[in-house]
């Protein structure tokens, strides 16, 4: 089939490279002609396992395009997805104005029948938005052209991206139409293995569990946040507290890790799109505040550990960092919480030693050459000289180190471990002064 991608972000390089690996013929359009020549050289921009050798295959066969060129972007696909970005505006809603901009080419360049998708996370109602931008332009052409919109929702997770729409645990599909549906059933019909994994339902609910989904997420992670929080103060171990509950199946053991506070592009951004959503139609949703704030409040959990330890004095120590992404194997740091320390610690005077397998050059282009921050090759180095080490990503590099070594290169053997990576019984025996997240000491 032929498929136009507007967006060569995450989500559109991922879906156009996937969907032209099971044999499609697809075209990636990007307004950003500088990205379209990188990737018309094979160079893709983000760090995604897989991704690389999928889109260099695919552009070599000739199954898988890039370009600036709209309206042949709209001249080629039945299918048109849209897969743009959806920042937040000052008060937390989603800016639409990427989509926007992609429904009026559609409705300026179509010529016959298609199916408009939708993989952006939007608003609910976007849909509808989608649909009245593209009959506008349509009618200012007075043209009279079927068309339909799709809310299928991306639940891809950086770092796994690939794996995850090859080998979905659901693809959700939302269309009031069926004609549309069973357009998509044949689309998707590759990424079924055993059974289907569609999930079909209308534009409206399709849109809200995008919302839900990461919401939910974000709750796990914020309850348990919170539990370690009062752990800490109770004399118990969220560790235990996490088996424990783990073990029951309604609840499970994913995504019950407490730590320094989730990031990333989308648990931040859409916990806030969907409480502004619930505030536009009345609904006061305390509890997507509530995780926000609990969210809020655990990012700045290991700065004020560093602060109390050091009762305060914090100019002129120096602080090894180990991990920059927001999470491991990407090297995205948008909201990680390492910018929230780092930036807390040279607000107080101190100085950072840091090390990330991926995010270091992100690390230099957001915060440039500066004498507090010093980028370290290896994690070993990132440790010579430093007052203490705090562990922010749970690489598995990270997870076993020699510490003996690590202790011979610290001025102080004094460990802040964001992610709960060590065992502090064994830390202890070994000489260092360990904080966990919720530990019992
Ligand atoms: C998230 C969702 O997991 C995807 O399903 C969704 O498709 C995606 O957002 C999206 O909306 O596009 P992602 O942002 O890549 O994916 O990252 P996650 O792996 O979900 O991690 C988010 C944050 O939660 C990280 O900072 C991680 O460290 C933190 N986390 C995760 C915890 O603190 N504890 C846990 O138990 C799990």
């Amino acid at each position: 089939m032929k498929i136009t991608i507007f967006g060569s972000g995450y989500v559109g390089l991922v879906t156009g490279a996937c969907l032209a690996e099971v044999g499609n013929h697809v075209l990636c359009v990007d307004v950003d002609a500088g990205k379209v020549e990188r990737l018309q050289r094979g160079e893709i921009p983000i760090y995604e396992p897989g991704l690389d050798e999928l889109v260099k295959r695919n552009a070599a066969n000739g199954t898988l395009a890039f370009t600036t060129d709209v309206g042949a972007g709209v001249a080629h696909g039945l299918f048109q997805f849209i897969a743009v970005g959806t920042p937040p505006d000052e008060d937390g809603s989603a800016d639409l104005q990427h989509v926007r901009a992609v429904a009026r080419s559609i409705g300026a360049y179509m010529e016959e029948f298609r199916v408009i998708v939708n993989k952006s996370t939007v608003p609910v109602g976007t849909a509808d938005v989608v649909r009245e931008t593209v009959t506008a332009e349509l009618a200012a052409r007075e043209v009279d052209l079927e068309f339909d919109v799709v809310s299928n929702p991306e639940f891809l997770k950086e770092g796994a991206a690939v794996e995850d729409f090859m080998r979905p645990d659901r693809i959700v599909i939302g269309t009031d139409n069926p004609r549309t549906t069973e357009l998509l059933r044949i689309l998707y019909a590759p990424f079924n293995r055993s059974h289907s994994r569609l999930v079909e339902m209308d534009v409206r609910s399709a849109e809200l569990t995008k919302y839900a989904a990461n919401a939910m997420l974000a709750t796990k992670i914020s309850f348990m946040n919170e539990m370690a929080n009062l752990a800490e103060r109770l004399g118990a171990d969220i560790e235990k507290v996490r088996i424990g509950i783990g073990s029951d199946p309604r609840i499970g053991y994913h995504f019950i890790y407490p730590g320094c506070g989730y990031g990333g592009s989308c648990f931040p951004k859409d916990v806030k799109a969907l409480e502004r959503i619930a505030r536009d139609v009345d609904y006061p949703a305390e509890l997507l505040q509530a995780v926000e704030a609990v969210n809020d409040r655990q990012k700045r959990v290991l700065f004020a550990r560093i602060r109390d330890h050091f009762r305060g004095e914090l100019a002129g120590r120096v602080i090894a960092l180990w991990g920059l992404a927001f999470k491991p194997r990407t090297d995205d740091m948008r909201e990680a919480p390492s910018r929230t320390l780092m930036e807390a610690l040279w607000a107080a005077g101190a100085s950072v030693r840091a090390f990330d397998p991926e995010a270091m050059h992100e690390c230099r282009r957001l915060y440039g050459e500066r004498p507090d921050l010093v980028l370290c090759e290896r994690p070993e180095t990132a440790l010579d000289g430093a007052d203490a080490l705090a562990v922010v990503t749970e690489w598995n590099v990270f997870r076993s180190p020699d510490f003996d070594a690590v202790k011979a290169r610290m001025r102080q053997p004094v460990v802040f471990d964001g992610r709960n990576l060590y065992d502090p019984v064994q830390m202890r025996k070994s000489g260092f002064v360990h904080y966990g997240i919720g530990r019992r000491a």
